[in-house]
């Protein structure tokens, strides 16, 4: 396994990036998350500085990159950067009918404007917080309580969802996922110096039977918009060689819907650039009744739930978790590979815009490029990427 030393990637980064670079450790236990400075990504990376980029995900798992400037920053800058790691994949969400599109075949269609994410973004303080202009590409989830929002609108607030990994039900699972961060909220209750308080999972959100241990952890939730994280590669390494064994022989049945075939894939990833091992996405139901629920081979449903509740346990202890906080003008990558997140709770519906979040997510999978435009051919992407989509030919000009 080829585990690279801060050092080496710190000299390389240096060398690829400039004198003004450095990093800093995001979490205290320094083994995932760096915040990596003096890095501007609204210009292209060379296939040197990509692959560089590719090292630094595979050894710290999420990695932020803050100052990306305010307006200068525009969607596409991470879009492109998205595709060195992945293919990025569209967002049924972005489509007027995704569904019908996929069950009866009928052309597919953009929403219209008025409907589109960021068209409903622009109406809650107009004149105030904007969308960046090339926010409506396909390929970009705005993660926002911004849609529904105004001056003159109730305050709500929603709980933290499940643990999950994102679209780990698809026979070719997302690698990476990443943020670019225009908005986030910056208020606090002055009675408990949070943004908002915690707020129980109602009946039925998760097994009644979970144990009360695996319980709590879940529920240790970031009050202040963070993303929280755990860090499945280090929750892997940690645990007695023995265990290990048998879970490298693990797999499971993954599915979208309950009663599909679905496919068997193992529980433990293994990284093709270093060899380093991880849990991927080990959790039973990681999206409630939305998500069929895990069948590990072999096992019933009971016990396949009993089997990785303990390791979901294992996964959310302090020691692997990570809660970032997002910062305006921050990028931060993860690696879906070896981390499992969960969104925090959060104020959905504001009256100010000093409560908003506003990112751009974009996920990719497949296999790091670093050259673009992406090779992919024809025939992957239409196995693996609904709908066929490629970013638009004039990102990668310089
Ligand atoms: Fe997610």
């Amino acid at each position: 396994m080829i585990i690279e030393t801060n050092t080496d990637l710190e000299s390389n980064l240096g060398r690829l990036f400039g004198d003004d670079t450095s990093t800093a450790p995001l979490a205290s236990n320094e083994r995932m998350g760096r915040r990596i400075f003096g890095v501007d990504l609204t210009r292209p990376l060379t296939a040197e500085q990509a692959e560089l980029m590719v090292r630094l995900l595979d050894r710290y798992k999420v990695i932020s990159f803050p100052d990306q400037g305010d307006a200068s920053f525009q969607v596409r800058h991470l879009e492109r950067l998205a595709n060195h790691f992945g293919a990025p994949i569209p967002h049924p969400k972005n489509y007027a009918n995704y569904a019908d599109y996929k069950k009866k075949k009928v052309p597919l269609a953009l929403l219209p404007v008025d409907q589109q994410t960021c068209t409903q973004c622009d109406q809650a303080f107009p004149g105030t917080l904007q969308c960046r202009d090339d926010a409506n590409s396909p390929a970009v989830y705005i993660v926002t309580n911004l849609v529904g929002s105004g001056p003159d609108k109730t305050e709500e607030s929603v709980g933290g969802l499940h643990w999950h990994t994102d679209i780990e039900f698809e026979p070719t699972p997302l690698s990476t996922s990443m943020f670019y961060v225009q908005a986030a909220p910056s208020t606090r209750n002055s009675a408990t110096g949070n943004w908002v308080d915690f707020i129980p999972p109602v009946d039925g959100f998760y097994h009644p039977d979970s144990p009360v241990d695996l319980t709590e952890r879940r529920n240790n939730l970031p009050l202040n918009g963070e993303t929280a994280y755990a860090d499945t590669a280090a929750a892997y390494a940690d645990l007695p060689d023995d265990e290990k064994q048998a879970l490298d022989k693990v797999m499971v049945r993954r599915r979208l819907r309950k009663g599909d075939p679905g496919w068997l894939i193992p529980l433990v990833y293994v990284n093709p650039r270093t060899g380093e091992k991880s849990l991927h996405s080990p959790i039973w139901a990681s999206r409630g009744k939305n998500i069929a629920q895990v069948e590990v081979d072999g096992m019933s449903d009971d016990e396949s739930r009993k089997y990785l509740d303990k390791l979901e346990a294992h996964i959310l202890k302090p020691e692997y978790r990570y809660d970032h906080i997002h910062k305006t003008g921050d990028v931060t990558i993860w690696s879906n590979f070896s981390t499992v997140h969960n969104a925090p709770p959060a104020k959905s519906i504001i009256n100010t815009p000093e409560d908003a979040r506003l990112m751009y997510r974009i996920s990719c999978k497949g296999e790091p490029s670093y050259k673009l435009p992406r090779e992919d051919s024809d025939a992957w992407i239409d196995d693996n990427v609904l709908p066929p989509y490629r970013s638009p030919a004039e990102y990668f000009e310089a």
